[in-house]
């Protein structure tokens, strides 16, 4: 059977985005109260209830969140931050943002996530935290991290940008670090377009966090123009300019409802996915620890990658890459001097894998529209 190519492209990582949403966002223009305000209030307590931390911080990403999580640690120049090289930039160059060395570990050769078995060998003195990314929405092994970070007293920031949803055994992800940081980025598992959050059980980082993320103005400062009166602000620090507006979280806040059902429609395409797909000279993507999987990107490992991403983008279906390895990249090689073979797993991961469309938008016939393509891509 000859495939016929479709006649719209499948946007990947499309989000839905409904009549309600839209309403809310008009709603918010027509208030006035277009910044930081009412409805990131809201939105920041039912990520707060969903989490289960005490303390949680809208901002205006997740890259601002870890900026912001590592400065609120006090990680600066002369310290190092473990991570992992399999991860978007945002990670490895906020570490850099605050003046700290980054320094890789490799990663599972079955969950893409860092492997805790040899984080202890690249501890040294000046090792002050581990940044975590719980890859695809799978969680990393938690108990055994934490039980190193607690041995050498280091600080564990959880990059949770694809795991709003994710458990670790019966654990929230987001709830088991000193921080964590999410992403409501366009194609995330939810989306105010750019946001993100911090949630927190420790209340001096959160207040930290809350100060750096509006300039350094002291607590509340964005109320100054509400109805009761003007008040003035003090300065307590160079902060930043990360807060997120309430346009933002009107997008939020309706997204945030339809969490479990997005997660539920991304299930249902994963399972075409595994079920049809099984044949091709692939390999599927695993299904991680003990918990919950937020199945936030579906990612194959296949021989000749970038061909295969060509001829998916000439059958009008959008793949992406997630991720081509950070030590790797010409900065990180140049400032750090990274090699090629340093971190041999997650080098083989980058160069194979390859992410196929995965989005609540999509109907079964888009993912059969997939599963298509890649049969006439391989042959099959
Ligand atoms: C693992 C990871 N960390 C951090 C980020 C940064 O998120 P944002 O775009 O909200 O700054 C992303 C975004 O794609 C990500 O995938």
């Amino acid at each position: 059977m000859k495939y016929l190519k479709r006649k719209d492209f499948l946007m990947f990582g499309k989000p839905v985005i409904d009549e309600v949403e839209i309403q809310e966002v008009v709603d918010t223009l027509r208030s006035g109260w277009i910044g930081t305000g009412p409805k990131t209030q809201r939105f920041e307590q039912d990520f707060r209830e969903y989490i289960g931390t005490k303390y949680t911080i809208a901002l205006n990403s997740c890259t601002a969140a870890l900026h912001l999580s590592l400065l609120a640690l006090g990680i600066g120049s002369g310290d190092e931050v473990i991570t992992t090289p399999l991860t978007f930039c945002a990670t490895v160059n906020t570490i850099v943002h605050v003046g700290a060395t980054p320094v890789f570990v490799d990663v599972e050769k079955e969950t893409f996530n860092i492997n805790s078995n040899l984080i202890e060998e690249k501890i040294t003195e000046n090792t002050k935290a581990i940044i975590v990314v719980h890859m695809a929405g799978r969680s990393c092994q938690m108990d055994r991290i934490m039980a190193i970070a607690k041995k050498h007293s280091l600080y564990v920031i959880e990059d949770a940008a694809h795991a709003i949803e994710t458990k670790f055994k019966e654990e929230k992800v987001g709830t088991i670090g000193d921080i964590a940081c999410f992403s409501f980025y366009a194609n995330k598992n939810l989306t105010t377009a750019e946001g993100g959050m911090v949630t927190t059980d420790n209340v001096e980082l959160a207040e930290k966090i809350r100060v750096l993320s509006l300039h350094g103005m002291d607590k509340d400062a964005w109320k100054r123009f509400g109805d009761n009166g003007y008040k003035h602000y003090d300065i307590i620090t160079a902060g930043y300019k990360y807060n997120m507006t309430d346009i933002q979280a009107s997008l939020g806040i309706h997204q945030f409802k339809k969490i479990d059902y997005f997660l539920e429609r991304r299930r249902e395409v994963w399972r075409i996915y595994d079920r049809e797909l099984k044949g091709l000279p692939i390999v599927l993507p695993n299904k991680g620890v003990d918990g919950v999987h937020a199945m936030h990107l579906y990612q194959i490992l296949t021989e000749n990658r970038d061909e295969v991403l060509r001829r998916l983008n000439a059958e009008n279906i959008g793949a992406g890459v997630h991720y081509l390895a950070i030590h790797l990249q010409t900065y990180y090689k140049n400032k750090f001097g990274f090699k090629v073979g340093s971190s041999p797993v997650a080098e083989d991961i980058a160069s194979k894998t390859l992410s196929l469309p995965l989005s609540p938008y999509m109907t079964e016939e888009d993912a059969y529209d997939v599963v298509e393509a890649m049969c006439e891509v391989y042959g099959v």
